[in-house]
């Protein structure tokens, strides 16, 4: 019997829920406010966050990726912070492959998973430790920081899944989560294409 993958072998790879700090990890990158600016409402707000607060660390996504795969995970790990009433939050996306979920399970922190299906049905999974959220495939998500520590992340999917930034970033999401004195409201987006 003949195998054309590569023979893969066990691992236990350590995760800090507190950090989001991956050991090994395979790859990271990191968001910085300044290549976030189509998400945020207030463009004049966000333009001067991002010069008072020195262009501030957002968010970073670290992985662990064995090659031929059928399963990796990593972290993601959002900053505290809101720009013109709205909570940091990630560009957002939907899979490529349009048949792959994802699940989220939150370590620490506490956010908001806003989760918008292709036909527009638009809905909230809270993340707070212990709370594993499952999208479904093709929902688009997006994960919102409402505290003010970090919101750590462990996620898992499929490599194959891919992302599609480019439709949440062109259209919008129907909601946005809103910082009012430190309660959390979701209003609708009125600048929704
Ligand atoms: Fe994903």
């Amino acid at each position: 019997m003949t195998n054309e993958n590569a023979l893969l072998f066990p691992a236990g790879i350590q995760i800090s829920g507190l950090t989001g700090a991956v050991s090994p990890a395979t790859g990271q990158y990191e968001k910085r406010l300044s290549e976030l600016r189509e998400i945020f409402a207030d463009k004049a707000a966000f333009d001067h966050a991002v010069k008072e607060q020195n262009d501030p660390l957002v968010y970073r996504v670290v992985e662990y990726r064995p090659p031929q795969s059928d399963i990796f995970f990593g972290t993601t790990t959002m900053f505290p912070g809101h720009v013109g009433g709205e909570f940091y939050m990630t560009r957002g996306h939907f899979h490529a492959r349009r048949d792959m979920g994802e699940i989220y399970y939150t370590q620490s922190g506490n956010g908001l998973l806003l989760l918008e299906s292709r036909e527009g049905d638009s809905r909230t999974v809270e993340m707070k430790p212990g709370v594993c959220a499952f999208i479904p495939p093709d929902w688009a998500r997006r994960s919102i920081n409402i505290v003010d520590e970090p919101l750590v992340l462990v996620w898992s999917c499929n490599p194959e899944a891919g992302h599609d930034y480019a439709d949440i970033l062109k259209r919008g999401m129907r909601k946005r989560i809103m910082n009012e004195g430190g309660a959390v409201r979701i209003v609708d987006n009125t600048a929704y294409a």
